[in-house]
């Protein structure tokens, strides 16, 4: 296999104009991220040298969007074809001696190993393209070979009945010498149905300069291409159901998984249970042997083992929740740790928090830790009781041992082994109670009759 490096060059200045959209296409979310991302890890997966994204459409957007990835922003300020879109990455790869590989944006389900076998295939051929049998060959290009040899791409929009005819079809994906491919690239002309600079025109050209172009191929399934919200949804679909498939694979308990939603990167260890209607937003981990009861939504949420998190709990990022420690129903956990064993049951928002070891916040507990400008810390040491509906005014800290008194509200520190009460005392008034009910029934009497 060649060990040349590579470099990425991913399209993503269409416009999209059929998702109907503000959000440029690519940033449309699948399994919880914009969809371009999908398509750059397949791609990273080569360790490219460099990666090229060419922009356009909704460029500003997109850009910001990259702008925690390793990935140098090309803008093609006028889409002329895909064949221009490629060639406006030649000065940011002038310097560059290796393979260009092109990727779509649209395309994210192309797998690591197409991508490998395409890059082996460069040790036979200058150019190589990434074909599929399709089951309705449709708007794809058709790829005109004979035998191994790839003679040019045709556009379905240019062919004879009898190119229209081939069902291996173009996944759009290409592999060549990159500076090869810009050479070719200057010779291509808009002289076709559509008036656009084709990639697709650089198998033949190749050809006719005595080049080798070849094609490798990958399922259908890799190939599928996101045009509208319907192929959007489709590709949802599909993505769920490869993740749930290879949850199970790894030793995910999931009674119903048909109804466990996950994202990009989410990580469940071995003989963890998801209960049904989960919904795993992005950066989430949950350690082998935890527990999410059902209806629970994780994001940016770390669960340690034999945990116990819901039913009908959120998880929010920042979220540590510690080996052994229970979060129940209607609990809200952001930017918090829940250390080992402490307990938040029922009814509780707990955010910008250290809840300590063994600690037990009673139910409708609340962290007050947003002062409309400011967010504030508290702080429950090991082992304190937190009585029901407590309110934590933060900052604040609550010492180990302590005990608050339900219905206090928390806005002095709490010292360790004390109790703290912070609340209106009880007053009794002896029979006070049946006076004013006799009081209020006569005056009831009293309006009928009048
Ligand atoms: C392309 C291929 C077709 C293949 C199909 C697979 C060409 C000419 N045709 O057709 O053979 O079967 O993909 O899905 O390559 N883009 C730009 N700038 C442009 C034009 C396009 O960045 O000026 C980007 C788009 O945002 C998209 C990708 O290139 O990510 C593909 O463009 P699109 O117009 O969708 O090509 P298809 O007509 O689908
Ligand atoms: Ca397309």
């Amino acid at each position: 296999m060649s060990t040349r490096p590579v470099a990425l060059i991913i399209l993503a200045a269409g416009q999209g104009t059929r998702m109907n959209s503000d959000l440029p296409k690519v940033l449309h979310p699948l399994g919880g991220v914009p969809m371009i991302e999908h398509s750059l890890a397949s791609g990273l997966s080569l360790e490219p040298a460099r990666v090229v994204v060419i922009t356009g459409h909704g460029a500003d957007q997109v850009e910001a969007a990259l702008a925690d990835h390793p990935v140098i922003c090309i803008r093609q300020n006028e889409q002329l074809g895909t064949g221009h879109a490629v060639a406006q990455a030649r000065a940011a790869l002038a310097d560059f001696a290796g393979d260009a590989v092109v990727l779509f944006g649209d395309t994210p389900f192309v797998s690591e190993d197409s991508l490998t076998k395409l890059i082996a295939a460069r040790a036979d051929h200058d150019v190589v393209v990434l074909g599929f049998e399709a089951d309705t060959p449709a708007r794809y290009g058709r790829l005109v070979t004979k035998g191994t040899a790839l003679h040019k791409i045709v556009e379905a929009t240019d062919a004879t009945p009898d190119e229209l005819a081939i069902t291996l079809c173009n996944s759009g994906l290409m592999a060549a010498d990159a500076a090869q491919l810009f050479d070719l690239l200057e010779q291509v002309d808009n002289a076709n149905a559509a008036g656009e600079y084709y990639l697709t025109d650089v198998p033949a050209l190749a050809h006719k300069a005595g080049l080798k172009a070849g094609y490798v191929t990958c399922t259908e399934a890799e190939t599928l291409g996101i045009n509208s919200r319907a192929e959007l949804a489709r590709a949802e679909g599909i993505f769920q159901a490869t993740r749930r498939a290879e949850m199970l694979d790894l030793g995910v308990t999931m009674h119903a998984p048909e109804t466990v939603y996950f994202a990009h990167d989410t990580y469940i260890g071995r003989d963890a249970v998801i209960e049904p209607y989960v919904v795993f937003g992005p950066n989430v981990t949950v350690e082998s042997g935890a527990h999410i009861r059902a209806f629970s939504h994780l994001e940016g949420a770390h669960v340690s083992q034999g945990a116990v998190v819901g039913p009908y709990a959120r998880l929010r990022p920042g979220a540590e929740i510690d080996n052994g420690a229970r979060i129940g129903n209607f609990v809200e956990v952001k930017s918090a740790q829940i250390q080992e064993g402490a307990k938040v049951n029922h009814l509780s928002y707990i955010g910008d928090a250290t809840i300590g070891e063994g600690a037990n916040i009673g139910a409708g507990t609340i962290t007050c830790n947003y002062d409309g400008v400011f967010k504030h810390h508290t702080e429950v040491g090991a082992r304190a009781f937190i009585g029901s509906n407590t309110m934590l005014v933060a900052p604040v800290t609550i010492g180990a041992d302590a005990l608050t008194a339900s219905g206090s509200v928390i806005t002095e520190n709490v010292p360790e082994g004390a109790l703290a009460v912070a609340r209106g005392r009880q007053e009794n008034k002896a029979g006070l109670a049946t006076r004013l009910r006799a009081r209020l029934l006569a005056l009831k009497e009293k309006t009928k009759k009048g």
